[in-house]
């Protein structure tokens, strides 16, 4: 099997690159570096002696991408991570947002549809902004986005539901990931945040190593039993083994749909401070961290309905939190050690 992996040097798709090498698939990965590194390669290779062919290309460019598939004409699959990613920066950079996330999958989609190459898309559990009702099942509705970053995942589901609408040859498995977190269990590979983490965990990780001073725990009066915010944290191993599943399951299977959605995610929720008292816990570092005011259109309380995916493709999360916690703490140590 030949699949091609974009962003496939990214944080996400680093590690499924890893598996599917372990289970003897061809990677083709493409990523412009633009938010990772090429050492992510020596990576990948030290944990599975075998390297992805790579090709440093910029989705939105089309001839590019032509040449890519000229270049590998038998490719069976794609998995599609390759965008930008900063809820912040989106509201700063509209424009840039769109033009990579929804152009570079415009650019995509054109051979896709027209080869019938099934793809896996990397959704958000960010379409699904405050959900009315916990845990959030897929057929929850898909609130206005908050941010651009957020529109370009609600108009990325929409553009592939379209183009499966339009040729039924086509197939396309949309994931919507809750808080992906932690790293690999080598420590060879992990998330490697640009400038200031404004997600918890690497924040977190950075804080406890010295590279920032305080956590700031956002909020502490949200109705949850200990007033901060609730996520699903889901361990990058167990999202990782999502999309091989996933891919095998669009691939091999002779299944009827067109499109599907599917959450992924572990089911449980976990408050800010369950989080920082199951990291001091696993690793015997203490948080240091204070509150502040809530953070400007924070979700309350998000965790996902996993029965969907677990009954149709088989597969489930493995991991615990604070195995996950462990794993970031790792890769944050290695980050210091070769810095
Ligand atoms: P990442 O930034 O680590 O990986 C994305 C990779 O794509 C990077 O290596 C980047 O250099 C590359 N890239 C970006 N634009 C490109 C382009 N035009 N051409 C080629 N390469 C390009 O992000 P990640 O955390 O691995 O996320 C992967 C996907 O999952 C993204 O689509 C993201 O929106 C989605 N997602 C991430 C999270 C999360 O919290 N990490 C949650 C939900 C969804
Ligand atoms: C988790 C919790 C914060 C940082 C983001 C994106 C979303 C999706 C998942 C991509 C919240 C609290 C955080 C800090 C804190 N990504 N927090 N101090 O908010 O679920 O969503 O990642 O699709 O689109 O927005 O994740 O890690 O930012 O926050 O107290 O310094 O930690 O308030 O409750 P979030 P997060």
């Amino acid at each position: 099997m030949k699949i091609l992996v974009t962003g496939g040097l990214g944080y996400i798709g680093s590690h499924v690159t890893v598996m599917l090498l372990q289970k003897g698939v061809e990677v083709i990965s493409v990523d412009n570096l633009d938010n990772s590194r090429i050492e992510v390669l020596n990576g990948i290779k030290a944990i599975t002696n075998k390297e992805p062919f790579f090709d440093n290309l910029d989705l939105r460019n089309q001839n590019q991408i032509q040449d890519l598939f000229k270049k590998h004409t038998d490719i069976d699959g794609v998995i599609h991570f390759a965008a930008y990613k900063s809820v912040g920066e989106s509201v700063d950079k509209p424009l840039a947002y769109y033009q990579n996330n929804v152009g570079g999958l415009l650019n995509l989609l054109k051979p896709l549809c027209e080869l019938n190459i099934p793809l896996i898309f990397s959704s958000s559990c960010t379409v699904y902004g405050q959900a009315l009702k916990l845990p959030i099942d897929e057929n929850s509705s898909v609130q206005p986005a908050s941010s651009p970053y957020g529109f370009t995942k609600q108009i990325g589901e929409q553009l592939i539901k379209d183009c499966c609408k339009a040729n039924s040859d086509f197939k396309s498995i949309l994931l919507r990931y809750f808080n992906p977190v932690g790293a690999h269990p080598s420590a060879k590979i992990g998330e490697y945040p640009q400038g200031i983490p404004q997600n918890l965990v690497p924040f977190l990780t950075q804080t406890v190593i010295g590279k920032r001073s305080l956590l700031k725990v956002f909020g502490k009066d949200y109705d949850t039993p200990d007033g901060t915010c609730i996520r699903d944290y889901i361990h990058v191993m167990d999202l990782a083994q999502a999309h091989i599943d996933s891919i095998y399951y669009l691939i091999s299977s002779n299944q009827k749909f067109s499109c599907e959605t599917f959450n992924v995610g572990t089911g449980r929720g976990f408050s800010v401070l369950e989080v920082i008292k199951a990291f001091e816990k696993t690793t015997g570092e203490s948080v240091p961290y204070k509150f502040t005011n809530p953070r400007v259109g924070d979700t309350i309380s998000a965790y996902a309905d996993v029965k969907k995916i677990e009954k149709q493709i088989g597969w489930k999360a493995k991991y615990s939190l604070e195995e996950a916690l462990q794993s970031a703490w790792n890769w944050e140590k290695e980050i210091d050690k070769n810095s």
